[in-house]
């Protein structure tokens, strides 16, 4: 490897500069491998999205979304694997698990299609899978929402020793680009033009159309992925029923979110704080929001992105 940049990063490891973008030690690894062995299908379907924009419960509905014969009417193979796992068990992250268990996961088995989940930038992603005609549904969050959620969620993977993070330090270190899989702004310019490009292929969603609007957004989602809603499952409720599965309340409510822990360590309840939008305003003063909102202005400037 090259000598990289690094940055202390905010749960209180280093972070790398990479291709890019920043990457703890534990995950640059995974990174590497990823991009070296992944073999995309052309069935395949990759969320993509930067950290604390909604990761858990794009999981959720894609999860819900591919597998709706499954587990509802007559065929049903029992219960609902949601009811009982975290998103994150059910559609593992590529570089952040299967490539950091193993440098060659054996994934050419698993039955399409095949789900799984990145924070990978765009330029970064394995050839293969801008090659391959495999789907990449792409969810971003405003950078002030994503910004809070992260400083929480960081806050508690920090060890104890450590004490807090620092509101402002870490808003500061986000507007430099400096977070995991940031520059933010960067990751989601990358996705939404090729969105504009190839929109057969990336499908753009933002965290606040799909609270918004759910219903339509999760039928704009299955058309995407060529998997529309019949009449039949419109008229038996399927959407609402997706929905109402991958709902914040019912999630967080489960036992298995209440009280289980991934692999990585990480407590499942940790993935469901509030699941707002605006919940910023309860935390950043004008100033900050202001500075956030002048570095979104100069770095989407052009785009005909609004975040
Ligand atoms: P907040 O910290 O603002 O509450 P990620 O899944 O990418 O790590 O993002 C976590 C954020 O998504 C958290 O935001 C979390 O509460 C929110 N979230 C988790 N599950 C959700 C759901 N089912 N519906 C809406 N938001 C959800």
């Amino acid at each position: 490897l090259p000598s990289l940049s690094s940055e202390q990063g905010w749960v209180g490891t280093t972070l790398h500069l990479y291709q890019g973008f920043w990457v703890g030690p534990r995950h640059l690894k995974g990174v590497l491998a990823c991009q070296r062995h992944f073999r995309a299908q052309d069935t395949d379907v990759l969320l993509v999205t930067t950290p604390k924009s909604g990761t858990t419960w794009l999981k959720a509905i894609l999860f819900a979304l591919l597998n709706r014969t499954k587990y509802s009417g007559s065929g049903s193979q029992g219960q609902h694997p949601l009811l009982n796992h975290n998103p994150h068990d059910l559609v593992p992250f590529l570089e952040l698990k299967l490539y950091v268990e193993q440098d060659t996961p054996d994934l050419a088995s698993l039955p399409p299609p095949r789900l799984f989940a990145t924070h990978l930038p765009y330029q970064s992603l394995p050839q293969p899978v801008r090659d391959s005609k495999c789907k990449l549904v792409y969810l971003c969050r405003n950078p002030k929402d994503t910004c809070v959620s992260l400083w929480h969620f960081t806050n508690k993977l920090r060890p104890k020793e450590r004490g807090e993070n620092s509101l402002q330090e870490s808003l500061d270190r986000f507007c430099r680009g400096v977070s995991l899989f940031g520059p933010y702004w960067d990751h989601v310019l990358g996705y939404h033009k090729a969105s504009s490009e190839t929109p057969e292929k990336v499908l753009f969603l933002k965290y606040e159309d799909m609270k918004e609007d759910p219903y339509a957004n999760l039928r704009r989602l299955a058309g995407f992925l060529e998997c529309p809603f019949s009449q039949e499952e419109l008229r038996e409720g399927m959407v609402d029923e997706i929905l109402r599965l991958c709902s914040f309340d019912n999630l967080s409510g489960l036992e298995v979110n209440k009280s289980g822990k991934l692999a990585s360590g990480e407590e499942n309840k940790a993935f469901f704080r509030r699941g707002e939008v605006g919940d910023w305003v309860n935390y950043l003063s004008v100033d900050i929001a202001e500075k956030i909102d002048r570095v979104g202005e100069k770095k989407l400037h052009g785009s005909g992105l609004k975040l």
